[in-house]
């Protein structure tokens, strides 16, 4: 399989993960976006999705698929998303996209984390795609420098604005030992509004997309399909 074909086939196996009749969070990316036009094929299953950004929410609705309000939903048994890196224990880097902030609350709320990756998204250590930071605008510079302090080396993602009206800091070149830990620093920048690196909040159940296969790796007590 090539890359886009082992999406698909991440894609068509996250079908298994969604509960009938029930709310659906659905992330942001290439990968997520092969899960909505599948999803599109049996829309009829959910009560509707909430969306991690407003690309997704467009793709939802052209599909038909009714897009709620987080504020309207109060369970979530399942988020389905891509990452930009995955380990086997379940902790990853996203933003790639630049819609951290909302796929972790999304996440937050969600019972029940399902990623869906090709293989070279998976790693033994983060830290080689450079971490997304979502930074308030007036912030950018002194976060820059308090990242820099850290060990990183931050680049402005010229040109983009997040869902919330933010800026991005991509920084390349931090050593991640402890991806909690180093989640935590981050966080307590002020200025910093979300860190991509979802290591408190880890994926529960990994979809891998092979050359000949999709591996299932189990990472919580929440990564089987069945209630
Ligand atoms: C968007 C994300 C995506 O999940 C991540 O960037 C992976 O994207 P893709 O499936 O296109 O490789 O975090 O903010």
């Amino acid at each position: 399989m090539n890359q886009d074909e082992m999406k698909l086939a991440v894609a068509r196996e996250a079908l298994r993960y969604v509960v009938d009749d029930a709310w659906l969070g659905v992330g942001t990316g290439s990968t997520a976006n092969f899960f909505i036009d599948e999803l599109a094929k049996v829309k009829w299953r959910i009560k509707g999705a909430v969306a991690s950004s407003v690309k997704t929410a467009e793709r939802l609705k052209a599909h038909g698929i009714d897009v709620e309000e987080l504020n309207n939903v109060q369970d979530i048994p399942v988020y389905i998303d891509g990452a930009d890196e995955v380990t086997p224990q379940g902790a990853m880097i996203k933003g790639g996209g630049g819609a951290l902030t909302r796929e972790k609350i999304v996440a937050a709320v969600a019972r029940r984390f399902v990623c869906i990756a090709d293989q070279s998204k998976k790693v033994q250590r983060l830290g080689k795609f450079p971490v997304p930071v979502e930074v308030i605008p007036m912030a950018r510079s002194y976060v820059a420098r308090e990242l820099v302090l850290l060990g990183g080396y931050p680049e402005w993602r010229m040109g983009f604005t997040t869902d919330n009206g933010n800026v991005i800091l991509d920084v390349s070149d931090l050593t991640i030992e402890d991806p909690v830990a180093m989640e935590d620093r981050i966080r307590s920048i002020v200025g910093v509004v979300t860190v991509g690196l979802f290591a408190r909040r880890r994926a529960d159940v990994i979809l891998l997309g092979t050359s000949d296969r999709v591996d299932t790796i189990v990472v919580g007590p929440r990564a089987r399909i069945v209630e």
